[in-house]
């Protein structure tokens, strides 16, 4: 499955948003330093937003216990973070939309229509 989520200009460096999609776990979609990267949103510690944490370079940090992510990869970078983070694919076409590509979903095979709901996070710009 492979869905539009926006516009590059939607992701400015540093910032987190929040994006749900039918058929996905919410999702935090951001930018590092140019990279816009994909990762599921829950903390795979707990109970915690990463889209509500901070990022420093491409690591991502956890608001609630601070473990940290690499956002390139999902490896857990620090504890009490073990195991890596669920990482999506982006695409970005020449236009600059941003699409997020995924294997899971009902009908992962297909590219469809879905509903995409975005929520700034705590850092857009
Ligand atoms: S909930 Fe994220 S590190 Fe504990």
């Amino acid at each position: 499955m492979r869905v539009t989520v926006g516009h590059l200009e939607e992701f400015p460096a540093g910032a987190l948003k929040r994006i749900t999609v039918d058929g996905l776990p919410p999702l935090v979609i951001g930018n590092a330093d140019g990279t816009v990267f994909c990762l599921k949103d829950e903390c795979n510690h707990g109970e915690a937003n990463l889209s509500e944490g901070d990022l420093c370079g491409f690591e991502l940090l956890c608001p609630l216990h601070s473990g940290s992510f690499d956002v390139r990869s999902g490896k857990a970078i620090k504890r009490p973070a073990k195991r890596p983070q669920v990482r999506f694919d982006v695409e970005i076409d020449d236009d600059g939309t941003v699409h997020v590509r995924s294997d899971e979903g009902p009908d992962a095979a297909r590219d469809e229509e879905v509903a995409v709901r975005v929520t700034a996070g705590r850092h857009e710009l």
